[in-house]
């Protein structure tokens, strides 16, 4: 029987850190003079800090030369890192820690697969590290996604065929990444926004070892 690999995203799917990106987000909107509201905040899951930077002026009709956006990645990245400083084991995700361990009693193969370049200082914030064979973030991709390339590598540096990868995402250009990539996709969230998943469930306490047992079968 061939290996199955399971990838997970991060930002909510792991922790719940889209609440930190968006206090970062709307700080700088507001500094530049407009409102940056929760709904608009949806837009940024899953996207590269970059792209959110760009859909931020956008929304607030600002102009910014190299220098100037370079400089708002920063200054919004610094007010990210300050939340980040204080997580604990307290904002893993419910059940997210009995699912991982399930997964590793049985010696599968486990990747992240974020578009974050914050991920691992995350990891270990929280003492999620250990359960990890492979670590892939935004440092380490070319293309954000929905471009599968995240995923894929994930794959490769696990061991295993693409086609027999299971991805857990909350984002829909992750869920499109993983359909792309010609895995398991695993919507965590609403089920209507993340109506592409191949299954999806409100968080991972309605994943029970019942469907696990399914997925390594
Ligand atoms: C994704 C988040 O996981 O990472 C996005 O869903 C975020 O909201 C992106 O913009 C990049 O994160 P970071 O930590 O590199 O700014
Ligand atoms: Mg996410």
């Amino acid at each position: 029987m061939q290996k199955i690999g399971f990838i997970f995203d991060l930002d909510g799917v792991i922790v719940d850190t889209a609440k930190y990106h968006y206090l970062a987000w709307r700080k700088l909107a507001n500094e530049l003079g407009f409102d940056f509201t929760k709904e608009q905040n949806e837009l940024f899951k899953g996207v590269s800090r970059k792209r959110c930077l760009e859909i931020l002026l956008d929304i607030g009709n600002i102009e910014a030369d190299q220098e100037q956006f370079n400089r708002w990645m920063v200054d919004k990245n610094i007010d990210y890192l300050a939340y980040i400083e204080k997580m604990d084991a307290s904002e893993i995700l419910p059940d997210v820690p009995r699912v991982l361990t399930y997964l590793k009693a049985r010696k599968i193969p486990i990747a992240l697969g974020s578009a974050s370049k914050n991920a691992k200082p995350i990891l270990e914030k929280v003492g999620l590290l250990p359960y990890f064979d492979s670590i892939v973030d935004g440092n380490s991709v070319s293309k954000a996604k929905p471009d599968p390339e995240v995923f894929l590598i994930a794959a490769r540096n696990l061991g295993v065929d693409a086609k027999k990868c299971v991805v857990f995402e909350d984002a829909v250009a992750g869920i499109q990444a993983a359909n792309k990539a010609g895995m398991l996709s695993i919507g965590i969230g609403d089920a209507d926004i993340l109506s592409e998943a191949s299954h999806n469930f409100k968080d991972f306490t309605e994943i029970d070892d019942n469907f696990l047992e399914k997925l390594l079968n």
